[in-house]
């Protein structure tokens, strides 16, 4: 493993390069494609490989496709919006470059550096803004992280066979985190906010950033099925009952398993202490920070609400709650899959 830092995505996209013209070409092609309002303000675009999405990344994620070249040792984390990112970027961040910055060290980039800037979105950071960045020379193993569909990945991660992460989250919880996290971009859009059932009308409709959920979801577990050693999938609530044995899943799947010394040193404790809901939240880079993305800059703490299992039910009707549940159980039928 490199000694050397990915600190700084950032260095590759000041050598960005841009090419408006490419974008421009996607622009054009995504702005012919059905669109529906979805939750926030933004109209969500139908892929015509069938998920929705908000212009700028799709955009991006089509410019990341045709222009993103993967090596084998690349890992990338992927999640459908509201299922545990922040978390799983920040326990795979600090996981890989524990030899160089030890989770207990006083000067953890995570002080300065939010896990968003760690690990850098294809659609909404790196392949936005017209910028072709320049991913050459970062040091392997380099961490990426997406929220589109398995089938709409760039396609030379797929043909590479580079790792991908893939975390899942109880649609409920999913859906009352991204319903929170509309309301948040209303309210700087000085709209109303929008009340929890119009909310869950719009999800069951298949209608969320990168949805159907459920799609997103299967897509990424037949990809496990297929090849689990290329494909990690993890699920939030399981995180939240053992983060430590997930830390080491981690640690085994990238090739570099917790060595003795490390386990009796408390290394993996240390990640699990330091990723923490309570402790990321309270860092100066969370209550401070803002991560910049394709549809905005967004302060830090959007991304830390509460972080707790079955939320769902102090917001969600026993109607609601069953309805999204049956066609979980619908979609999921046969899959091998419950969560
Ligand atoms: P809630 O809205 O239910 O609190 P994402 O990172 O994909 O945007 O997901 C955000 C959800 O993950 C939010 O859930 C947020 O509170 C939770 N979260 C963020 N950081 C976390 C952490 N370190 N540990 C557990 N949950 C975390």
């Amino acid at each position: 493993m490199s000694s050397s830092m990915q600190s700084f995505p950032l260095q590759a996209e000041k050598q960005a390069e841009t090419n408006p013209e490419l974008y421009q070409y996607f622009a054009s092609l995504v702005s012919s494609l059905p669109s529906s309002k979805g939750l926030s303000n933004n109209q969500l675009y139908r892929h015509d490989q069938g998920w929705h999405s908000s212009f700028m990344p799709m955009v991006g994620s089509m410019v990341a496709d045709v222009c993103f070249t993967a090596r084998p040792s690349d890992i990338v984390v992927a999640t459908v919006p509201k299922s545990g990112t922040t978390w799983i970027k920040a326990l795979l961040y600090a996981t890989v470059h524990r030899s160089e910055h030890p989770a207990d060290a006083a000067d953890h980039p995570f002080n300065s550096f939010g896990p968003h800037e760690c690990i850098k979105f294809f659609e909404y950071q790196l392949y936005a803004h017209n910028k072709i960045p320049d991913l050459n020379k970062l040091p392997d193993p380099r961490l990426f992280a997406t929220h589109v569909p398995f089938v709409s990945l760039p396609r030379t991660v797929i043909a590479t066979g580079c790792k991908i992460v893939y975390v899942c989250r109880d649609p409920k919880d999913h859906l009352i985190s991204q319903w929170d996290f509309a309301n948040k971009f209303r309210a700087r859009d000085g709209l109303e906010p929008l009340s929890v059932e119009t909310a869950a009308e719009i999800f069951c409709n298949g209608l969320s950033p990168f949805g159907p959920y459920w799609d997103h979801v299967l897509g990424y577990w037949r990809a496990h099925l297929a090849r689990p050693k290329q494909v990690l999938f993890f699920r939030y609530e399981e995180m939240q009952r053992d983060p430590a044995a997930h830390v080491r899943r981690l640690a085994e799947f990238m090739g570099h398993p917790f060595g003795v010394g490390e386990e009796e040193d408390g290394a993996v404790e240390a990640i699990v202490k330091l990723c923490s809901f309570e402790h990321m939240n309270g860092l100066e880079a969370t209550k401070g920070g803002k991560t910049e993305l394709a549809v905005g800059m967004v302060a830090n703490t959007a991304f830390f609400r509460r972080g707790v299992v079955g939320d769902w039910a102090n917001h969600l009707s026993p109607e609601t709650a069953a309805r999204i549940d049956t066609i979980t159980e619908a979609k999921f039928k046969d899959s091998g899959l419950s969560v």
